[in-house]
Protein backbone atom coordinates (compact mmCIF):
# COMPACT_ATOMS: atom_id res chain seq x y z
CA UNK A 1 0.00 0.00 0.00
CA UNK A 2 1.21 3.19 -0.79
CA UNK A 3 1.51 5.63 1.59
CA UNK A 4 0.20 9.61 1.12
CA UNK A 5 3.71 11.97 1.74
CA UNK A 6 2.56 15.41 2.70
CA UNK A 7 5.73 17.83 2.07
CA UNK A 8 6.29 21.55 3.30
CA UNK A 9 8.49 23.75 1.26
CA UNK A 10 9.41 26.87 3.23
CA UNK A 11 11.05 28.18 0.19
CA UNK A 12 13.26 30.82 1.12
CA UNK A 13 11.96 31.22 4.46
CA UNK A 14 13.22 30.66 8.44
CA UNK A 15 16.65 31.07 9.67
CA UNK A 16 18.37 28.44 12.32
CA UNK A 17 16.05 30.70 15.56
CA UNK A 18 13.03 30.06 13.32
CA UNK A 19 13.86 26.34 12.26
CA UNK A 20 14.22 25.25 15.57
CA UNK A 21 11.43 27.00 16.65
CA UNK A 22 9.02 25.36 13.59
CA UNK A 23 9.76 22.39 14.09
CA UNK A 24 9.69 21.89 18.33
CA UNK A 25 6.22 23.23 17.27
CA UNK A 26 5.46 21.00 14.45
CA UNK A 27 6.62 17.59 16.45
CA UNK A 28 3.55 16.84 18.78
CA UNK A 29 0.83 18.46 15.92
CA UNK A 30 1.84 15.13 13.82
CA UNK A 31 3.17 12.48 15.82
CA UNK A 32 0.04 10.66 15.19
CA UNK A 33 -0.10 11.44 10.84
CA UNK A 34 -0.97 8.59 8.98
CA UNK A 35 0.81 10.39 5.77
CA UNK A 36 4.12 10.74 5.52
CA UNK A 37 5.25 14.00 7.04
CA UNK A 38 8.48 15.99 5.22
CA UNK A 39 9.47 19.61 5.56
CA UNK A 40 12.16 20.74 2.84
CA UNK A 41 13.89 23.78 3.94
CA UNK A 42 16.74 26.44 2.73
CA UNK A 43 20.20 24.46 2.50
CA UNK A 44 21.51 26.52 5.33
CA UNK A 45 19.06 25.11 7.81
CA UNK A 46 19.42 21.51 6.86
CA UNK A 47 22.18 20.40 9.40
CA UNK A 48 20.23 22.39 12.15
CA UNK A 49 17.23 20.61 11.30
CA UNK A 50 18.10 17.32 11.33
CA UNK A 51 19.19 17.60 14.97
CA UNK A 52 15.48 18.98 15.65
CA UNK A 53 13.75 16.61 14.09
CA UNK A 54 15.46 14.33 15.67
CA UNK A 55 12.70 11.59 17.79
CA UNK A 56 10.05 12.12 15.69
CA UNK A 57 9.15 10.34 12.34
CA UNK A 58 9.39 13.87 9.95
CA UNK A 59 11.54 13.32 7.03
CA UNK A 60 13.92 16.40 6.11
CA UNK A 61 14.06 17.72 2.28
CA UNK A 62 16.49 20.11 0.77
CA UNK A 63 15.18 22.71 -2.27
CA UNK A 64 17.55 21.90 -5.12
CA UNK A 65 20.44 19.24 -6.00
CA UNK A 66 23.50 19.84 -8.39
CA UNK A 67 24.10 17.29 -11.03
CA UNK A 68 27.97 17.25 -10.58
CA UNK A 69 29.61 15.67 -7.66
CA UNK A 70 31.97 18.39 -6.89
CA UNK A 71 33.78 21.03 -8.66
CA UNK A 72 33.79 24.58 -9.91
CA UNK A 73 29.90 25.46 -9.58
CA UNK A 74 29.97 28.29 -7.62
CA UNK A 75 26.89 28.75 -5.58
CA UNK A 76 25.34 25.22 -5.71
CA UNK A 77 25.16 21.92 -3.42
CA UNK A 78 26.22 18.52 -4.59
CA UNK A 79 24.36 15.06 -4.02
CA UNK A 80 27.26 14.18 -1.34
CA UNK A 81 27.09 17.26 0.30
CA UNK A 82 23.23 16.27 1.14
CA UNK A 83 23.78 13.02 1.79
CA UNK A 84 26.38 13.90 4.42
CA UNK A 85 23.42 15.71 5.86
CA UNK A 86 21.22 12.69 5.98
CA UNK A 87 18.59 14.51 4.06
CA UNK A 88 15.83 12.24 2.82
CA UNK A 89 14.19 14.00 -0.29
CA UNK A 90 14.98 16.98 -2.71
CA UNK A 91 12.62 19.04 -4.33
CA UNK A 92 14.04 18.76 -7.87
CA UNK A 93 11.94 21.17 -11.33
CA UNK A 94 10.11 23.46 -8.71
CA UNK A 95 8.41 26.31 -11.10
CA UNK A 96 10.20 28.69 -9.40
CA UNK A 97 13.58 27.19 -10.50
CA UNK A 98 12.24 26.72 -13.82
CA UNK A 99 10.96 30.26 -13.72
CA UNK A 100 13.64 32.53 -12.56
CA UNK A 101 16.69 30.49 -12.58
CA UNK A 102 16.84 28.70 -16.07
CA UNK A 103 15.94 25.18 -14.86
CA UNK A 104 14.83 23.27 -18.23
CA UNK A 105 13.87 19.86 -18.85
CA UNK A 106 17.21 18.36 -19.41
CA UNK A 107 18.59 19.92 -15.75
CA UNK A 108 15.53 18.71 -14.10
CA UNK A 109 16.41 15.51 -16.01
CA UNK A 110 20.49 15.64 -14.88
CA UNK A 111 19.57 16.43 -11.37
CA UNK A 112 16.63 13.80 -10.54
CA UNK A 113 19.83 11.18 -11.81
CA UNK A 114 21.64 12.81 -9.16
CA UNK A 115 19.49 12.36 -6.43
CA UNK A 116 18.68 8.53 -7.40
CA UNK A 117 22.93 8.32 -7.44
CA UNK A 118 23.05 9.56 -4.22
CA UNK A 119 20.08 7.81 -2.78
CA UNK A 120 18.21 10.88 -1.96
CA UNK A 121 14.29 10.72 -2.69
CA UNK A 122 13.44 13.57 -5.63
CA UNK A 123 10.44 15.15 -5.50
CA UNK A 124 10.09 16.68 -8.68
CA UNK A 125 7.59 18.72 -9.75
CA UNK A 126 5.68 19.35 -13.02
CA UNK A 127 2.87 22.03 -13.70
CA UNK A 128 1.62 24.29 -16.21
CA UNK A 129 1.39 28.02 -16.33
CA UNK A 130 -1.80 30.09 -16.22
CA UNK A 131 -1.27 31.01 -20.33
CA UNK A 132 -0.39 27.33 -21.58
CA UNK A 133 -3.83 26.47 -19.41
CA UNK A 134 -5.58 28.93 -21.18
CA UNK A 135 -4.18 27.91 -24.46
CA UNK A 136 -5.63 24.71 -24.19
CA UNK A 137 -1.87 23.22 -23.67
CA UNK A 138 -2.18 21.51 -19.68
CA UNK A 139 -1.50 18.21 -21.71
CA UNK A 140 1.21 18.88 -23.84
CA UNK A 141 2.90 20.55 -21.20
CA UNK A 142 2.35 17.84 -19.07
CA UNK A 143 3.74 15.41 -21.26
CA UNK A 144 7.29 16.80 -22.55
CA UNK A 145 7.97 17.81 -18.79
CA UNK A 146 7.29 14.33 -18.00
CA UNK A 147 9.05 13.00 -20.73
CA UNK A 148 11.92 15.32 -19.98
CA UNK A 149 12.39 14.56 -16.34
CA UNK A 150 12.40 10.95 -16.66
CA UNK A 151 14.36 10.21 -19.89
CA UNK A 152 17.01 7.01 -19.01
CA UNK A 153 15.53 6.67 -15.28
CA UNK A 154 15.32 3.48 -15.74
CA UNK A 155 12.40 1.22 -13.96
CA UNK A 156 13.33 -0.11 -10.79
CA UNK A 157 13.75 3.79 -9.87
CA UNK A 158 10.50 4.95 -9.97
CA UNK A 159 9.50 3.41 -6.61
CA UNK A 160 11.92 5.89 -4.61
CA UNK A 161 10.39 8.88 -6.52
CA UNK A 162 7.85 11.53 -5.48
CA UNK A 163 5.98 13.79 -8.39
CA UNK A 164 4.18 16.84 -7.60
CA UNK A 165 1.97 18.63 -9.64
CA UNK A 166 1.57 22.14 -9.05
CA UNK A 167 -0.11 24.45 -11.45
CA UNK A 168 1.80 27.60 -11.79
CA UNK A 169 -0.98 29.62 -11.29
CA UNK A 170 -1.82 28.40 -8.41
CA UNK A 171 1.36 28.81 -6.30
CA UNK A 172 1.02 31.81 -3.80
CA UNK A 173 -1.69 32.82 -5.40
CA UNK A 174 -4.59 31.68 -2.98
CA UNK A 175 -6.33 30.32 -6.10
CA UNK A 176 -6.52 26.28 -6.23
CA UNK A 177 -7.09 23.97 -8.77
CA UNK A 178 -10.62 22.53 -8.00
CA UNK A 179 -10.21 18.99 -6.56
CA UNK A 180 -11.29 17.74 -9.71
CA UNK A 181 -9.02 19.68 -11.77
CA UNK A 182 -6.25 18.31 -10.02
CA UNK A 183 -7.47 15.03 -9.92
CA UNK A 184 -7.97 15.23 -13.89
CA UNK A 185 -4.43 16.31 -14.28
CA UNK A 186 -2.59 14.44 -12.63
CA UNK A 187 -4.06 11.84 -14.21
CA UNK A 188 -2.39 12.82 -17.39
CA UNK A 189 0.61 12.51 -15.76
CA UNK A 190 0.23 8.75 -14.51
CA UNK A 191 -0.90 7.80 -17.93
CA UNK A 192 2.39 9.20 -19.34
CA UNK A 193 4.00 7.26 -16.76
CA UNK A 194 2.25 4.45 -17.75
CA UNK A 195 3.04 4.38 -21.21
CA UNK A 196 6.70 4.43 -20.01
CA UNK A 197 7.29 2.26 -17.54
CA UNK A 198 3.64 0.33 -17.35
CA UNK A 199 0.62 0.01 -14.69
CA UNK A 200 1.98 -1.32 -11.79
CA UNK A 201 4.20 1.32 -11.72
CA UNK A 202 2.06 4.28 -12.57
CA UNK A 203 -0.37 3.10 -10.26
CA UNK A 204 2.31 2.85 -7.20
CA UNK A 205 3.86 6.20 -8.32
CA UNK A 206 2.80 8.70 -5.13
CA UNK A 207 1.78 12.67 -7.30
CA UNK A 208 0.76 15.34 -5.06
CA UNK A 209 -0.81 18.14 -5.31
CA UNK A 210 0.90 21.38 -4.84
CA UNK A 211 -0.33 25.17 -4.92
CA UNK A 212 -1.88 27.39 -2.51
CA UNK A 213 -3.19 23.67 -0.47
CA UNK A 214 -4.31 24.54 2.96
CA UNK A 215 -6.00 23.22 5.95
CA UNK A 216 -9.20 24.38 4.25
CA UNK A 217 -9.01 22.34 1.27
CA UNK A 218 -6.84 19.33 2.03
CA UNK A 219 -9.07 17.23 2.63
CA UNK A 220 -11.32 17.44 -0.55
CA UNK A 221 -8.24 17.22 -2.49
CA UNK A 222 -6.70 13.92 -0.58
CA UNK A 223 -10.04 12.32 -1.20
CA UNK A 224 -9.52 12.47 -4.71
CA UNK A 225 -8.30 8.49 -6.29
CA UNK A 226 -4.68 10.15 -8.14
CA UNK A 227 -3.68 12.37 -5.24
CA UNK A 228 -1.29 10.79 -2.86
CA UNK A 229 -0.19 13.77 -0.93
CA UNK A 230 0.73 17.50 -0.94
CA UNK A 231 3.13 19.85 -1.52
CA UNK A 232 2.61 22.96 1.02
CA UNK A 233 4.55 26.29 0.18
CA UNK A 234 2.80 29.08 2.34
CA UNK A 235 0.55 26.79 4.75
CA UNK A 236 3.99 24.74 5.57
CA UNK A 237 5.29 27.95 7.55
CA UNK A 238 2.88 27.97 10.41
CA UNK A 239 3.31 24.99 13.03
CA UNK A 240 -0.51 24.52 13.01
CA UNK A 241 -1.28 25.27 9.53
CA UNK A 242 0.85 22.99 8.18
CA UNK A 243 -0.09 20.48 10.88
CA UNK A 244 -4.08 20.87 9.71
CA UNK A 245 -2.67 19.60 6.44
CA UNK A 246 -0.92 16.76 7.20
CA UNK A 247 -3.91 15.57 9.52
CA UNK A 248 -6.47 16.53 6.51
CA UNK A 249 -8.62 13.52 7.59
CA UNK A 250 -8.49 14.65 11.46
P1 LIG B 1 1.93 27.41 -2.07
O1 LIG B 1 3.28 26.83 -2.72
O2 LIG B 1 1.36 26.32 -1.21
O3 LIG B 1 2.36 28.60 -1.30
O4 LIG B 1 1.01 27.75 -3.21
C1 LIG B 1 3.37 25.51 -3.14
C2 LIG B 1 4.72 25.26 -3.78
O5 LIG B 1 5.20 26.16 -4.50
O6 LIG B 1 5.34 24.21 -3.58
Amino acid sequence: MKKNIIAGNWKMNNGLTETIELIAALKPLVKDAEAEVAVCVPFTDLAVAKKALKGSKIKLGAQNIHWADKGAFTGEISGAMLKELKVDYVIIGHSERRQYFGETDATVNARLKAALKYDIKPIVCVGETLAEREAGKVEEVLIRQTEGAFADIDKASLKNIVVAYEPVWAIGTGKTATSDEANDTIAIIRKKIQKLYGSPVAKALRIQYGGSMNAKNAKELMAKEQIDGGLIGGASLKAVDFSQVVNYNA
